[in-house]
């Protein structure tokens, strides 16, 4: 069950979350599919889940992080992000 009182914003729009979600989970509940630039010619996303394939990278807060890795918390300022380079 989604509590709309707590929500992370993605690129200024207010996604809610559910306790103990991260926040690429809470993106994929809300239909947001596209996370960025992704790597090489893939477009960033939800894919290993597990913090390896390094697609899901967004910035948080202005640190890049994977999006399956990272907790979602109240007031996160998430956007995607134009380039990833390892
Ligand atoms: S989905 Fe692969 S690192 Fe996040």
């Amino acid at each position: 069950m989604t509590s709309t009182s707590q929500a992370f914003l993605f690129d200024g729009k207010a996604i809610p979350f559910d306790s103990n979600e991260t926040i690429a989970m809470a993106l994929d509940r809300a239909g947001i599919r596209t996370l960025g630039a992704g790597q090489g010619n893939s477009t960033g996303r939800y894919f290993c889940g597990i913090g390896t394939c390094q697609a899901c990278t967004v910035s948080v807060d202005g640190t890049r992080m994977e999006a399956c890795l990272t907790p979602a918390r109240i007031g996160l300022q998430v956007e995607r992000i134009a380039s990833v380079s390892l």
